[in-house]
């Protein structure tokens, strides 16, 4: 044959994966292809494949009569909205897009390659788990891509995009990567699936309710999105990428913006209602003070109780987090912590300024939270703030008590710029709890327990529940009115911009895991 048309005929044939038949039933399944995916996510006329003529080397099982061109995943790079990034895109039409030794080192090698040139990587997942024919040799083929994940970590940003099955020990990939996005009804994560479950503690459980979308995002955690399609899938991962840097050594991307850097907005100074124990949606005061009132929400069913995510502000892409009243009060509970901890984290990790709104009643009292180690996992939260060499500034709106006063960017950890509206109470506790341990005696023996209890309260207030003690002692640098807030925040961040911070040379830290 010609060599022109015998490449030709190669090309063709890799492009086909495991045959028309199975790409048909891909589509019947809801499921666009590797190779659509990709299309969609890379600007076009940009994807360059690398990989593509790979087959496996196995023989076991009739594998040598059963080869096709790529091995069940499309690697390469490309731009997304101008900027190179690595893909892998694993083709489910090839035995059921199952991890061979060929498929992995296909993986790493552009996990490889990404590492040197200083790149994210986006992994679209659809595979069925360990090539069950290879044996040992898939499971080595995982573990080496599990190293890669976490030598990648905090240099460059992972994103794993879940679109099919995803099982086993498969899932130990995605989850050490940044972000995980699961689309609705057509993905599913677990270590083990309902069948193994059924046996092992018969609970009867569907696919999607044991590992689907909605469970991950809204139950465990695992997942940051759950989108309702691929299409929605991708636009995600296209709009996470607009604000995150490269890799650590760089900045995050800067956009031209048109929303005035000195714009003021009445309504923040009547968003706190009356009475203190009124809740608010901390949302409105987000999107009156970020560029467009365009934020970006992570882990949007996760721990609502605490809010984060990404928004620009003049333009800088900052982390956004803030406890929610709106929800739990905004207590701060395990799930809470976590949730805010990893991601400040990351943040940190690709040098992403933190903006901190706190309103805090304090850390969720009970049992259930003592026993499930709320101390450990309130102390994740503590780490990582104290940790964090960023820009960091925090805007107290209301509450601020107790040990979430220490742990929410307080001055004393190194907050950059701590505001605190004319609405903050900055105590120890509530009014009620503290008088009602302070002035036991007094109120007991009172006439009227009730008034006395009141005027203690009052009294208390006065005294504590404000901004002014704080602002005293500098742990407060500035009362702003709430209308000023995103000027100010966005002069902050410009004097922080050349912000130098370094923690002591150590192999790593310890975090409370
Ligand atoms: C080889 C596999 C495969 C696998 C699927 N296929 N999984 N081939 N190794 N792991 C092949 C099928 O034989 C079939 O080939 C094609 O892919 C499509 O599979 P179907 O079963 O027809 O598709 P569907 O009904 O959609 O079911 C998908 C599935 C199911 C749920 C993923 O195939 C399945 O349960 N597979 C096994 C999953 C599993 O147990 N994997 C090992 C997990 S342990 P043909 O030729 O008919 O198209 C693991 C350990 C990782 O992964 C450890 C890391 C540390």
């Amino acid at each position: 044959m010609d060599p022109i048309e015998k490449l030709n005929a190669k090309k063709q044939e890799a492009l086909l994966g495991g045959g028309q038949a199975r790409i048909d039933d891909q589509h019947k399944k809801g499921k666009l292809t590797a190779r659509e995916r990709i299309d969609l996510l890379i600007d076009e006329g940009t994807f360059e494949e690398i990989g593509m003529l790979v087959t496996h080397r196995s023989t076991a099982f009739g594998l040598d009569k059963q080869k096709f061109l790529g091995d069940g995943v499309v690697t390469g790079h490309g731009k997304v909205n101008g900027r190179e990034v690595f893909v892998y895109s694993q083709d489910f039409t090839v035995f059921g897009g199952s991890l061979s030794e060929a498929h992995a080192e296909k993986i790493c090698k552009i996990m490889d390659m990404a590492m040197k040139v200083g790149i994210p990587v986006i992994g679209l997942n659809d595979s069925g788990g360990a090539r069950i024919q290879e044996g040992v040799v898939s499971l080595g083929g995982y573990a080496d891509i599990f190293l890669r994940n976490t030598l990648a970590s905090g240099v460059i940003p992972q994103i794993s995009a879940i679109m099919g099955p995803c099982a086993g020990g498969a899932v130990y990939s995605p989850a050490i990567t940044d972000f995980v996005l699961m689309v609705k009804q057509t993905s599913y994560m677990f270590v083990t699936g309902p069948n193994v479950v059924r046996t092992v503690t018969h609970e009867e459980v569907s696919s999607e309710e044991l590992g689907g979308a909605m469970t991950h995002a809204s139950k465990s955690g695992v997942a940051h999105f759950a989108v309702e399609s691929e299409v929605e899938c991708i636009d995600h991962i296209k709009r996470l990428l607009s604000f995150l840097p490269q890799n650590n050594a760089e900045e995050p991307p800067r956009t031209v913006c048109s929303d005035p850097a000195d714009r003021k907005d009445a309504a923040l100074n009547t968003v706190i209602p009356d009475s203190s124990v009124k809740p608010y949606d901390i949302k409105l005061v987000i999107h009156a003070v970020v560029d467009d009132a365009d934020f970006f929400e992570v882990h949007q069913e996760y721990a609502q109780n605490i809010i984060v995510g990404f928004a620009r502000m003049n333009g800088m892409p900052v982390g956004i987090v803030a406890n929610q009243p709106a929800v739990l009060a905004g207590v701060l509970d395990i799930e809470a912590s976590i949730k805010a901890a990893r991601f400040i984290r990351f943040c940190d990790a690709f040098n992403i300024p933190l903006i901190t709104f706190e309103d805090v009643p304090g850390f969720l009292p009970g049992t259930d939270q003592e026993w499930h180690g709320i101390i450990k996992h309130g102390a994740k939260l503590l780490y990582a703030y104290c940790e964090a060499t960023v820009p960091k500034i925090t805007v107290i709106t209301r509450k601020a008590y107790g040990g979430a006063y220490d742990v929410m960017n307080s001055k004393h950890i190194r907050g950059d710029m701590n505001f605190a509206w004319p609405t903050a109470e900055i105590a120890v506790m509530g009014p009620k709890g503290a008088v009602e341990i302070i002035f036991k005696k007094e109120i007991d023996k009172a006439e009227d327990k009730e008034a006395a209890l009141a005027q203690k309260v009052q009294e208390y207030t006065d005294t504590f529940a404000n901004p002014y003690s704080a602002a005293e002692r500098g742990y407060i640098d500035d009362v702003i009115l709430p209308e000023e807030t995103r000027p100010r925040i966005i002069r902050a961040l410009e004097m922080l911009s050349t912000k130098v911070d370094r923690n002591p040379k150590k192999k790593h830290g310890n975090i409370p895991l």
